[in-house]
């Protein structure tokens, strides 16, 4: 793999937060982690024949992981070249004999020649900052009967502006991305498929030593992937993804997501054909 030249504490602070998470190789999950990615593959019938897109893969935790339960085969891409190289790492390392492959593209113009039967959008689009023209070029990129996969969070209680601003800050989340946020007009970006499964999912908050716990666990690999052995370099990757975790549980209280499996037929979209309850 090649190696990412990280020589200073200045290196760190400046990484975008994709290229961040690409660094350390973060197994950037949709909410709910493994269990989510077990209901999304049971409720769209994904099997060995399937051939799955993932949006914004990151280090290509989702699709690495359908790949293994399923045997299905698939795309990944991301506009941080830093997050595809450790998708690439994380392949060859976690499922070697999987039929995937990781690029690094823009999600806008992405033109693959053949549609997907699956695409997963995880809880992306909003870290895009056209979601809706993100979700029209999944339709024009699945297949007659396929199945798009989402797991957008929406409010339950309005997020303190302070909060709102340092996500924005931090992790690059357009701000727009905070108003309209309640499950009604989060779920308009999704009602115009057929919902084959939903489920409406609590959130609960980490203590501050399971986020520590993790946070040691993923520098430490990250340190010996790229063979750091500076304590400085360690202690600013450790300070800035605690910091990071720290203000991602800060915005649970007013947060749930909603595990999605959303079926596109020619024949119906963009048409309703059934009440929604
Ligand atoms: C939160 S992360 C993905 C985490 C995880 N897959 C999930 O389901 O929540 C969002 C990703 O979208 C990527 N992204 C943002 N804009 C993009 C674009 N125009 N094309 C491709 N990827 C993009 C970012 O680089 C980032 O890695």
């Amino acid at each position: 793999m090649t190696k990412i030249k990280i020589n200073s504490i200045k290196c760190i602070e400046s990484l975008s937060y994709p290229d961040f998470i690409g660094l350390i190789n973060q197994w950037n999950t949709p909410p709910g982690s493994y269990s989510t990615i077990s209901k999304l593959a049971i409720f769209s019938h994904l099997n060995k024949n399937s051939n799955l897109l993932e949006v914004g893969c990151s280090t290509g935790f989702s699709l690495r992981e359908f790949s293994s339960i399923t045997g299905c085969s698939g795309v990944g891409i991301d506009i941080s070249r830093n997050s595809i190289k450790m998708a690439n790492y994380n392949k060859q390392k976690y499922a070697p004999n999987s039929q995937i492959v990781y690029k690094a593209a823009d999600g806008y113009s992405y033109n693959p020649s053949n549609p997907f039967s699956h695409i997963m959008v995880g809880g992306n689009l909003k870290f895009f900052g056209s979601p809706e023209k993100m979700m029209s070029r999944c339709i024009e990129m699945i297949k007659d009967g396929g199945f798009i996969l989402a797991t957008p969070y929406y409010e339950v209680k309005r997020t303190p502006e302070k909060i709102a601003k340092n996500i924005h800050k931090m992790l690059g989340i357009p701000m727009s991305a905070f108003s309209n946020f309640t499950y009604k007009k989060v779920m308009d970006l999704y009602n115009k498929l057929e919902i084959i499964f939903e489920e409406r999912k609590t959130l609960t908050q980490e203590t501050n030593q399971e986020i520590e716990y993790y946070a040691q666990s993923v520098i430490s690999r990250a340190c010996k992937i790229h063979s750091i052995t500076n304590q400085d370099i360690y202690d600013a990757m450790y300070k800035r993804l605690v910091k990071i975790r720290k203000l991602i549980n800060s915005t649970r209280p007013y947060q749930e997501y909603v595990i999605l499996v959303l079926r596109y037929r020619k024949s119906v979209y963009p048409n309703r054909y059934t009440a929604l309850f």
